[in-house]
């Protein structure tokens, strides 16, 4: 896996966005894979001041976003839905009808992950597939445990998970729905190439066990070693202990 350390989160974000507005140029079509949580905000902030100037065109992009809650409309103000639109697709020129998201309220949720995987056939693969991880070791909403599924699926969230996504439910973790649908570990490898970024020092610990430790269900992230063309984007906070290795 490649590494690259960058000296704060602001520059890395704007490195990054630069990068993908750069692809974007090569491959308008481009079809993205995207997470939430805190980390992309500065990343989709900073796609959308590109392209304000002029510098990053998504018209023609699709999107595919890595998870979303159970029984939460697109238009709860607690979905991820609401979160991408706020940070992201209201920045953008993204074409509505090319951006896919899991529906957390749809009445079969198994027949909505199997829709998922086929549109993201359908729309040839992901190219380029964004990740956060959380601080256990997670990608999506794979959690760790003694087994994991490896095409879209619906998921038992975590207790640690439901507190550190309570900011969009009022504070309150026991607003936080118990479920959530998730691409899988094996969706998420299919993808031809995977960036993930990391920062701040909470995430140093789990960095360090993706990148030199064994592969293991109980670290998810660690199923990226086996993919050929992944990077990890850092700060120096999250590359913390790797400073002995790289
Ligand atoms: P964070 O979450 O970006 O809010 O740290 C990452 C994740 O849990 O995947």
């Amino acid at each position: 896996m490649k590494v690259t350390v960058f000296e704060n989160e602001r520059v890395l974000a704007r490195t990054l966005a630069v990068q993908i507005a750069a692809t974007l140029g090569q491959n308008p079509s481009l079809v993205l894979g995207l997470p939430t949580g805190r980390t992309p905000i500065r990343l989709y902030h900073e796609l959308g001041t590109l392209h304000h100037a002029g510098q990053a065109d998504c018209s023609r992009a699709t999107t595919f976003n890595l998870d979303e809650f159970v029984g939460v409309a697109p238009d709860d103000p607690g979905s991820y839905r609401t979160f991408m639109r706020e940070h992201l697709f209201s920045r953008v020129n993204l074409d509505p009808a090319r951006i896919n998201f899991l529906d957390g309220s749809a009445a079969d949720v198994d027949a909505e992950c199997r829709r998922y995987e086929d549109a993201i056939a359908a729309a040839g693969g992901i190219d380029l597939q964004l990740l956060g991880i959380g601080t256990n070791g997670h990608i999506g909403f794979n959690e760790p445990g003694r087994e994991l599924v490896g095409p879209t699926h619906r998921v038992r969230l975590k207790e640690s998970t439901r507190r550190s996504n309570a900011g969009l439910f009022g504070g309150d973790p026991t607003k936080v729905p118990a479920e959530a649908l998730s691409m899988g570990v094996g969706s998420i490898l299919k993808a031809k190439r995977i960036v993930l970024i990391a920062t701040g020092k909470l995430k140093a610990r789990c960095v360090d066990r993706v990148l030199n430790g064994p592969i293991t269900t109980r670290l998810p992230a660690s199923f990226l070693q086996v993919h050929r063309d992944v990077e990890l984007m850092l700060d120096t906070a999250a590359a913390g202990r790797l400073a002995d290795r790289v």
